[in-house]
């Protein structure tokens, strides 16, 4: 709750610039999921406003198989760790598995316990993209806007290109950005097409 508070100056301020930018609330919010807490902070001022939609995107990694990824709810099962009962990557034992992705923010094995319920009442939907997926969206980020993101923000982004084209015109998407991408530019470059 301590980083839930912390972290809500994010909710609080996309909201008010959104009324004030758009004249009204988004329709979906869609943020990067690792430990939980920039995605908690944007969602959190929403939670009442039945109308907005809100999508946590965990890492794909290299695909949904015990340590390739870190997609907690679609590859993961309650248990503890660290004192924390939430959704958990781990063997059959109750052992943590290794995790892996691409972005080391989103490469966790267990998620912060408000997810677990906003997803167990269903209030959020949550999903993954792969490790390719994220790059290719911080390539297109980063030519189209001039807005080199965080390869963990570029998780969230990635979801959003690919759900925009199915959606209305009107439909208002709120990406969390959550970091920028100065410290993932080596990366970047290694996986860049020639
Ligand atoms: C830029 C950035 N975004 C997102 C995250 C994921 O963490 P959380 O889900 O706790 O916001 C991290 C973690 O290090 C990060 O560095």
């Amino acid at each position: 709750m301590i980083v839930r508070d912390f972290q809500r100056v994010i909710g609080v301020e996309a909201r008010a610039q959104m009324i004030q930018a758009c004249g009204r609330l988004p329709n979906e919010l869609i943020a990067c999921i690792g430990g939980g807490s920039n995605s908690i902070g944007l969602f959190h001022p929403f939670l009442e406003d039945a109308s907005v939609e809100m999508t946590g995107v965990e890492a794909g990694g290299t695909g949904i198989l015990p340590g390739q990824h870190a997609a907690r709810f679609a590859g993961g099962r309650p248990g503890v760790l660290q004192g924390t009962y939430t959704y958990l990557l781990q063997d059959e034992q109750g052992q943590i598995q290794n995790t892996h992705s691409i972005s080391a923010g989103l490469d966790y094995p267990a998620i912060g316990p408000e997810h677990a319920h906003l997803h167990d009442i269903g209030r959020v939907r949550y999903t993954h993209v792969s490790d390719a997926e994220a790059l290719d969206a911080a390539f297109s980020l980063s030519r189209l806007e001039g807005i080199i993101p965080a390869l963990e923000s570029a998780h969230a982004i990635a979801h959003a290109i690919q759900k925009a084209p199915t959606l209305p015109q009107d439909h208002i998407i709120l990406v969390g950005l959550s970091g920028r991408g100065d410290k993932d530019v080596e990366a970047q470059y290694v996986e860049m097409p020639s």
